[in-house]
């Protein structure tokens, strides 16, 4: 049992607290289930990026998904292997290209031809080879919310197979580039393993197609994706989800790589805010609390549901929506949640908080982001302090005029 009560006396809030045990126990999980094959758990970092997180997974034998160099910077700054890490995304600056190579990470994901050209262009320049994966797009509906979704063609993510294709012909012709991998993510909270399955199957043929003109792939990377349970969702076991993706490997000798991010943190975090009061509007009943969508943006962006304790307060309950500070109507952490009355300085805490929770937070209306706190035995320490004033206006300050 956590003191939620007391973390929050010591740490103040609104205030994140991520149970160090929980993440570990997951990666466990994971690792285990690929028990016996070649694979590789490269921690999405973007679920979040605490550098004592990354460097708690770090510890554990992780690699990093980074999309971004900042995120590559984290990374290493964590001891996470130069040769652990992978680079994804859409749009990669030439800057953040030319860094990749110096770092000599693993491989750089190439999500159009576009890009394979700069990459190329790069790496001739710096007289070095760029190892590569490309990112296809299987074309297949995950089933999971539309912005989260990003393996159909609709979705600006990866190539086609054709272009696929075409690209890791060229790269193998190209001194300066060198294919490795193949890569494919099509969404992330996947409650459903056919879709799952489904890619994995036409990326597995494309390896295999490719290995007939000679070039031979060495990591197949699955993205990441496993879901969590939120509130109901039925989940997928690691143990199904390898077993799903081996089942579309026969004959191929690949290292199988993983990137998952909200399957191991997301249930770890805990996000704590206080209740400043109760009001109503006519009928409506609304709780504000003094945390806000720019803390945990997930419901105001996503219609996503966080599970609330009150921590055993007692009462009658009725439907209230739980709404922060900021001027936004769409400032709101649940919508006609059961709550009973709730006072000054109650305490809620908002569960599966841990993933895309302080990561996507800003500082809207000149608010500090909050504190995290880390849980490890039975101890906590901090991770992150607060936010101050000065922090925020720091940017700006020099600039201001008389
Ligand atoms: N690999 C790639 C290429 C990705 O784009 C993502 C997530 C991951 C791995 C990690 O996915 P995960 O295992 O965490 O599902 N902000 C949203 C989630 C955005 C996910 C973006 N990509 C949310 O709060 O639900």
């Amino acid at each position: 049992m956590i003191d939620f009560q007391a973390l929050a006396e010591q740490y103040d809030t609104p205030l994140y607290v991520y149970d160090f045990d929980y993440m570990a126990a997951q990666f466990e999980a994971l690792k285990e289930a690929f028990r016996g094959r070649k694979s590789l758990l490269a921690y999405a970092v973007k679920a979040n990026s605490n550098l004592s997180v990354v460097r708690h997974f770090a510890k554990m034998g992780a690699g990093a998904d980074c999309v971004s160099i900042g995120e590559v910077r984290r990374a290493l700054i964590c001891g996470v292997p130069k040769y652990r890490i992978i680079f994804s995304g859409v749009g990669k600056r030439d800057e953040e290209i030319a860094e990749a190579l110096d770092v000599d990470i693993l491989y750089i994901n190439v999500e159009s031809e576009a890009e394979l050209m700069r990459v190329e262009k790069i790496a001739t320049a710096k007289n070095t080879v760029a190892r590569i994966s490309v990112r296809v797009n299987p074309n297949i509906d995950p089933q999971t919310h539309p912005y989260i979704s990003t393996g159909l063609h609709a979705n600006k993510f990866g190539v086609d197979l054709d272009s696929a294709k075409r690209m890791y012909i060229r790269a193998k012709n190209s001194p300066s580039l060198e294919p490795i991998g193949i890569h494919f993510h099509i969404g992330s909270q996947l409650t459903q393993l056919s879709p799952i399955r489904e890619s994995a199957e036409i990326v597995a043929d494309l390896v295999r197609s490719l290995a007939a003109l000679k070039i031979d792939l060495k990591f197949f990377d699955i993205g990441g994706g496993l879901g969590v349970r939120y509130k109901e969702e039925q989940t997928i076991t690691p143990y199904d989800y390898v077993q799903a993706i081996l089942g579309t490997l026969n004959g191929l000798d690949v290292t199988v790589v993983c990137e998952p991010g909200r399957f191991l943190t997301a249930n770890a975090g805990y996000f704590l805010t206080r209740v400043l009061y109760e009001k109503r509007n006519g009928d409506k009943r609304f709780v504000v609390v003094d945390g806000a969508m720019n803390d945990l943006i997930r419901p105001s962006l996503y219609n996503a549901y966080h599970h609330v304790d009150t921590l055993g307060k007692e009462g009658e309950v009725s439907a209230a929506d739980i709404v922060g500070p900021v001027c936004e109507s769409g400032d709101f952490l649940a919508k006609s949640y059961p709550l009973p009355m709730m006072t000054h300085n109650d305490l809620l805490v908002l569960e599966s908080a841990g993933a895309y929770g302080f990561g996507m937070g800003s500082n809207y209306n000149t608010r500090g982001r909050s504190a995290e706190v880390a849980l490890e035995g039975a101890q906590a320490r901090l991770i992150r302090r607060r936010e101050s004033f000065d922090d925020i206006i720091a940017l700006e300050k020099e600039f201001l005029e008389d």
